[in-house]
């Protein structure tokens, strides 16, 4: 392998066919950081390394075959990074994992199967525990290491139709919070990223409940659809939650949260709105 050695981070990234993930991994290694990007889908590496070629960091990028809905998949890829990196931690490299892979299910929740909830916390959620459960003891031995989890402003504010979406994130932004305190006496630092609107392919890969077109709760789904529209007016680039990922990376001590985008003042004002005002809102819309 013709990789440089003298990089001080090593980063793997979940999710990296597309969006968030993709430009991540990219960016990242044109700071000199050792990257390994997880794809699901191995037809769709070749995006990735072709983002890589265009930028002159194919030496620097490794893409790994990942699907953060399989143990098997995170125990293979954990266990092939700190066997290959292990030189590097020794001279003081850190890792870091960055959990970014994810997809939105969206219904009203008397639409959506439990099969679906469930389909929703095994990526969204359980992949990304599964993950950091299997960078913990690593990153302890070593005394340092950050884990970056990829939240959302759903990850603090719930709507209409966002109920798997946002239980998920909810639930990562809940594991990682009681995660932070007890890591961070060992050296790691387990920050949340909590972006409003991003273009990606997150909206054109939704998953809506079946059945949805004549669902009683109808006028939510195209509330919701509207205001994913509009929102492409305010979306973020991709790169400006690389550049954050990368602000957390390069911090010696970052912060837990990090609220990015159009959305990022609705967490600071939903703190002062009257919940009586909200649950109006949503009776007349
Ligand atoms: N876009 C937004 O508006 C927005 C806002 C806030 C937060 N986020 C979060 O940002 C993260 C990245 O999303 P994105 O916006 O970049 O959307 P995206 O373009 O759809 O990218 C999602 C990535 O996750 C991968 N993925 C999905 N399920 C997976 C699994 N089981 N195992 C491994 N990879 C899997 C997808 O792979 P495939 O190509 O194989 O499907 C894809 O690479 C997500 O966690 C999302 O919740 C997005």
């Amino acid at each position: 392998m013709t990789y440089q050695k003298d990089y001080k981070k090593i980063v793997l990234i979940t999710g990296c066919s597309s969006g968030i993930g993709l430009d991540a991994a990219v960016f990242l290694a044109t700071k000199g950081i050792r990257v390994y990007a997880g794809v699901r889908n191995p037809e769709r590496i070749g995006l990735l390394d072709n983002a890589a070629g265009r930028d002159g960091v194919g030496h620097l990028l490794t893409p790994v075959k990942l699907d953060v809905d399989h143990n098997e998949e995170i125990d293979q890829v954990t266990r092939l990074i700190f066997e290959k990196e292990r030189d590097a931690a020794d001279a003081g490299a850190e890792f870091i994992l960055v959990n970014n892979a994810g997809f939105a299910v969206i219904g009203a929740a008397e639409d959506i199967t439990l099969e679906a909830y469930e389909r929703q916390f095994r990526t969204n959620f359980f992949g990304a525990v599964a993950l950091t459960k299997a960078f913990l003891p690593e990153l302890r031995r070593r005394g340092r290491g950050k884990v970056i989890q990829i939240s959302s402003t759903f990850g603090r504010i719930a709507a209409p139709v966002v109920s798997a979406y946002a239980a998920s994130k909810f639930a990562l932004e809940g594991f990682s919070e009681s995660l932070r305190y007890e890591v961070i006496r060992h050296g790691i630092y387990i920050s949340l990223v909590e972006p409003g609107p991003v273009i990606s392919n997150l909206i054109d890969n939704i998953n809506y409940a079946e059945g949805y077109e004549s669902s009683p709760y109808r006028e939510f789904y195209q509330k919701y659809q509207d205001l994913a529209e509009m929102s492409n007016l305010v979306a973020s680039q991709p790169r400006e939650i690389s550049e954050t990922i990368l602000r957390i990376i390069e911090s010696p001590k970052p912060s837990l949260r990090y609220p990015i985008g159009a959305t990022a003042a609705a967490e600071t004002l939903n703190r002062f709105i009257p919940e009586a005002l909200v649950e109006n809102f949503y009776k007349f819309i």
